[in-house]
Order: C-alpha cells, then sequence, then structure tokens
C-alpha cells in the first residue's frame, strides 16, 4: 500500500512538471509586487509572455533598468498610463524576437535593439511599439545600452524639444550625477552649451566634472545662488533642468537670467512652493514648463526617438556620448536596485541584468 501511495505521489509530480513545461513555453519571468511598499515587496514571478500587437516587435531582454519613476509606482505614487501593463520597466535591451502584425520591414529578428518603454521592461520579454526601438551602437554592449533610453531621451526632450537650447547658453542641472543629469550634462557640451550643475558629494561632482561640467556645486554645503552668479558673470543661467521642484525654487528664480527658461521634470523636493515667486517670473521675464515622457501620445515618443536616434546614436558609436553605469543587478536582486537609487547612493544608471533563460522552456 505504501509503495503504490509512494508511486502515486512520483507520478503525480511527473504530470505536473510536464504541464508546467508545456506551459512554461508562454511564460516568462518579470519583477512583480503584491502590494505597494517597500523594495521588500518587489519579487520575481512567472507570469505570461506578452504577444506583440499591431505594430509592435517583441524583445529577448538581455538588460534592462531601474528610473526614480519605479520607485514611485512601487509605493503606489505613479498611476501606471492607461492600456500599458503594470510590470516595472521603462527601458530595455536585447534582440528582436518576434515581428508583431502590420509592423514596417525596418526590423528583422535577430536584430540588437533598446527601446523606451511605458512600462514592461524588467522582464524576460517585452512588447514595444516598433517607433520606439532603435539600433544598439556597434561599440555598445547590452547592459550599456539599456542605460541609454529613458534617461537620454529625456535629457534630450527637455534640452532640445523644451529647453531649446542655444550654443553659448547655461544650463543649470539640478540632480547632476543622476542618470538624467549624466545624460543632460553630455548632451549639453555637444550643443555648445555650458553644464553647470548640483549634486550632493564630492564623489558625484567628481563625475559631474569629468563628464564636462564647468560649475559643480554641492547643494548640501555650498552657496549655489552665489557660485552660479559668479560662474555667469552676474547674468544668470538661461535654462534651469529642474527635478527638485518645491526645495529649490527660490534657488531657480534667483540664478535664472533674463528671459530665463525653467524646466520641471521631476518633484524630488516636492511640490510646494511659499514665497514672492511670481514677481521675479515677471520681472525676468521667465517662463515655466512642466513636462513628462511616458505619459505623451505614441506618435509623440516616436517623433522623440527617431530625432534621438538620428543626432545622438553616431556620438555613441564613436565614444564621444557614454552611459553613465553605476551598478549591475541580476535581475533578481530587484530590491536590492530600488533600495540603493531611494538611499541617492548611485551615480549614473543601475542596470539589471536578466540571464540566459534556463533552458527549462527548451523541453
Ligand atoms: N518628466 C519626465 O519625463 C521624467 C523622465 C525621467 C526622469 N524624470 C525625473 O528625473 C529625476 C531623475 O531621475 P533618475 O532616474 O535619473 O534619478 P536617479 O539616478 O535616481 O538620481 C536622482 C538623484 O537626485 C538627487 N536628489 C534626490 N532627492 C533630492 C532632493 N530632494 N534635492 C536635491 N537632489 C535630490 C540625489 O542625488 P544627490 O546625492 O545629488 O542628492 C539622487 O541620487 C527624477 O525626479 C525623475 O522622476 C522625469
Ligand atoms: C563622432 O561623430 C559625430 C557625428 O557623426 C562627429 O560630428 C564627431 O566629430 C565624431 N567625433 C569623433 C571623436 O570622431
Amino acid at each position: 500500500m505504501k509503495v503504490n501511495l509512494n508511486l502515486a505521489v512520483v507520478s503525480l509530480c511527473c504530470v505536473i512538471v510536464v504541464v508546467m513545461r508545456v506551459s512554461s513555453k508562454n511564460m516568462m519571468r518579470a519583477v512583480q509586487f503584491r502590494e505597494p511598499g517597500g523594495p521588500e515587496n518587489l519579487y520575481i514571478g512567472e507570469v505570461e509572455r506578452p504577444v506583440p500587437g499591431k505594430g509592435e516587435v517583441l524583445i529577448k531582454v538581455k538588460a534592462t533598468a531601474i528610473n526614480r519613476a519605479d520607485t514611485l509606482q512601487r509605493k503606489g505614487l505613479y498611476p501606471v498610463p492607461a492600456g500599458v501593463t503594470d510590470i516595472l520597466g521603462l527601458e530595455a535591451a536585447g534582440e528582436i524576437s518576434e515581428i508583431g502584425p502590420g509592423c514596417n520591414q525596418r526590423w528583422k529578428v535577430g536584430d540588437r535593439v533598446m527601446a523606451l518603454l511605458a512600462g514592461g521592461g524588467n522582464a524576460e520579454y517585452v512588447s514595444s511599439p516598433e517607433g520606439q526601438v532603435m539600433p544598439i551602437p556597434s561599440t555598445l554592449d547590452f547592459p550599456q545600452a539599456a542605460a541609454i533610453p529613458e534617461v537620454w531621451v529625456t535629457a534630450f526632450q527637455l534640452l532640445h524639444a523644451i529647453g531649446k537650447v542655444m550654443a553659448g547658453e547655461t544650463v543649470l542641472i539640478h540632480g547632476g550625477a543622476s542618470g538624467v543629469g549624466t545624460a543632460a550634462i553630455q548632451l549639453c557640451v555637444q550643443a555648445g552649451a555650458r553644464p553647470l550643475v548640483t549634486a550632493g558629494s564630492a564623489v558625484k561632482l567628481e563625475t559631474t566634472r569629468n563628464l564636462g561640467a564647468v560649475g559643480n556645486f554641492n547643494y548640501k554645503e555650498d552657496d549655489v545662488v552665489a557660485e552660479v552668479m559668479r560662474a555667469t558673470n552676474g547674468k544668470g543661467v538661461n535654462i534651469v533642468l529642474d527635478c527638485v521642484g518645491g526645495s529649490m525654487y527660490e534657488t531657480n528664480i534667483n540664478v535664472l537670467g533674463m528671459d530665463g527658461r525653467w524646466v520641471v521634470y521631476g518633484l524630488m523636493g516636492g511640490g510646494n512652493v511659499n514665497g514672492d515667486l511670481l514677481r521675479k517670473v515677471l520681472a525676468k521675464r521667465l517662463s515655466i514648463t512642466g513636462t513628462t515622457l511616458r505619459s505623451r501620445s505614441l506618435q509623440y515618443k516616436e517623433q522623440l526617438v527617431q530625432d534621438f536616434s538620428r543626432l545622438a546614436l553616431p556620438l555613441f558609436e564613436n565614444r564621444t556620448f557614454r552611459p553613465v553605469i553605476h551598478t549591475l543587478f541580476p535581475l533578481a536582486e530587484i530590491g536590492r536596485a530600488h533600495e540603493l537609487m531611494e538611499d541617492n547612493l548611485n551615480t549614473g544608471k543601475i542596470i539589471l541584468q536578466v540571464e540566459e533563460s534556463t533552458g527549462k522552456e527548451e523541453l
């Protein structure tokens, strides 16, 4: 009797294993969280592999990255745009594994690509609109490529599409050592403008200096307004790229010169302002523009990605531009990756390597 029972258990297990193997063909590992909260809520779950829709391609992800928006989404503070997967991840690099219906001929299976995503990048596979996919410059590997789409396209949008930067202008970049900041510095230099930055530590400011920032100020220790005015011969800056908001508004209003453009794209220092803000907006003829990337229309994002590809990718190819990477984690260490970012310890990007498949779906 006991032998038979063992046999039954063993056969049942075999059946389960076979069923799992068959179904795993359409399954993949992806970053999940059960409820909003801290990084400890993150785990790798098995979910259905996405199927590329009309005008989309499926990418087998080799490397992906995290962004501030992911940490906000994890905390329940960033609603996912309508129709977008709730899997985290705004960018990925890998190989095209399937072409969806209605695509034009620009991609083929096996192409090395990176993509700007509205979500879903922290997974083994992700589906992307074909127009938000870019070829990986031949000089870059997958982790380096995964460091590009979200922060470089954002910085490109801030400086060019919104800020309309011109050669000879001066730009103050807060969060200079952030993912976006390290890209913005390089784009600024390339545009013939002078980047000044703020960051919170000497180590970070050394990196920003090496990337080409001509004024590097520690906002925790220095008198930023006085330093910026000194660096601009009292004229002030033409543009501020502001991901801080509330806690930095007085600095911004004081360092902007006549006709200055204040581009607000993050509120890490809160959204509250309290003071005689509008008087200087009026007197200096300032403009304040807020902008987001993720919630933009497909058409807007495709145009931006195409412009970025044409103008910036050749400069990665010849190593004028370089993605700045702080740490590489395996995908499974997603919780540690979020902690590192929330502790403000990274200079540049935190990358997740998505291991090769374990072979279990080969059967
Ligand atoms: N609107 C958009 O389309 C868009 C797109 C992408 C990103 N973003 C925003 O861009 C910002 C940067 O994103 P990221 O992923 O590049 O960030 P990140 O690499 O995590 O870097 C952010 C850095 O900002 C600094 N910081 C944090 N809180 C601050 C505060 N209260 N005051 C001053 N500095 C502070 C910290 O460095 P220190 O040590 O220097 O303090 C931190 O390491 C975020 O606000 C993000 O939400 C917006
Ligand atoms: C890199 O390529 C860009 C664009 O093609 C060109 O303007 C630049 O001079 C090149 N730089 C180097 C160092 O080759």
